[in-house]
Formats: C-alpha cells, sequence, structure tokens
C-alpha cells in the first residue's frame, strides 16, 4: 500500500514538471510576478515605483530615467532593444551610462519577464 502510493506521488511529480517544461517561458503570471518584484528591487531607485521616471535618485541623473509608462516612446523600441538596454545597460544601445547594466544581477529568464513587464506598464508594444 505505502509503496503504491509512492510511486502515485512520484508519477503526479513527473507530470508537474514536464507541464513545467513546456510553459511558455516568460507569459506566465509567476513570471511577471516576479518581474514586478525585481523591478521594485532594482529599477524604481531611478524610474519610480510606478515606473513614471521620477524615482528618488532621478534628480541625480545626468538625463532623466525613461517614463516607462510613455507609451509613445516605449513603443519604438523592439523586446530586443529593451532586452539589450536592461541587460548591457544604457552606453550599449545608445543612452546615457546613467542607466546601469543587470546582466549579472538578472538571469537572461529574469530580464525577459522583466521585459514583459514594461509592456505592461506602457500598455503598449513595438508598432515603428
Ligand atoms: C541608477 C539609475 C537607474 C536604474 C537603477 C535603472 N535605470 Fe533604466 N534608465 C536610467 C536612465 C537615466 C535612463 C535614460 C537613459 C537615456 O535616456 O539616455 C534609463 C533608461 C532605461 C531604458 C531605455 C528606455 C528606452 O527608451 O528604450 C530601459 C528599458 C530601462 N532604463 C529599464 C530599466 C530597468 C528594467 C531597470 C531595473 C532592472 C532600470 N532601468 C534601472 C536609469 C536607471
Amino acid at each position: 500500500m505505502v509503496m503504491k502510493k509512492g510511486i502515485w506521488s512520484l508519477l503526479a511529480l513527473t507530470m508537474a514538471l514536464s507541464a513545467a517544461a513546456v510553459m511558455p517561458a516568460y507569459a506566465t503570471d509567476d513570471e511577471l510576478g516576479n518581474a514586478e518584484n525585481n523591478y521594485r528591487l532594482y529599477c524604481t531607485s531611478c524610474h519610480g515605483p510606478n515606473g513614471d521616471g521620477k524615482g528618488e535618485l532621478a534628480e541625480m541623473m545626468e538625463v532623466p530615467p525613461r517614463d516607462h509608462t510613455d507609451a509613445s516612446k516605449m513603443s519604438k523600441r523592439t523586446d530586443e532593444q529593451l532586452f539589450m538596454t536592461i541587460s548591457e545597460g544604457g552606453e550599449a544601445t545608445g543612452f546615457n551610462s546613467c542607466m546601469p547594466p543587470h546582466n549579472t544581477i538578472l538571469q537572461k529568464e529574469d530580464i525577459r519577464s522583466m521585459v514583459k513587464y514594461l509592456r505592461k506598464l506602457c500598455k503598449c508594444n513595438y508598432t515603428k
């Protein structure tokens, strides 16, 4: 009896794991939740708690931190550009170096979900 139960829970675990493996890479609410947390930890000091560019450190920046709720600007960027700026920093994509690189503190998957989160903040997608 105990043995049988063991097999069933093993089977359940295997199924849960394979279900996780086929989930889309960054579209789940879980991952967005994570991004929101990361945003609060790593981005709001400059970009503001609401993402509107009014963080505590904003005044110390040479150029104002991007207002991530500004769809007119944010819709001009591809997801790849946003990814690159977050990962490699502003200088890598022609922006000011006040925007720091995050590739040593955030995993690639986290940066991908962060791009999703930015799309949620601006309520926009890339439209040229
Ligand atoms: C130390 C302050 C600072 C921190 C921390 C910071 N940023 Fe920035 N960020 C800036 C500034 C300043 C700019 C504007 C650079 C420019 O316009 O040349 C910017 C620009 C950007 C851009 C480019 C916007 C565009 O128009 O393409 C993105 C994307 C961005 N930040 C995302 C983030 C994310 C996500 C985080 C957190 C992981 C973050 N930033 C953390 C200061 C910061």
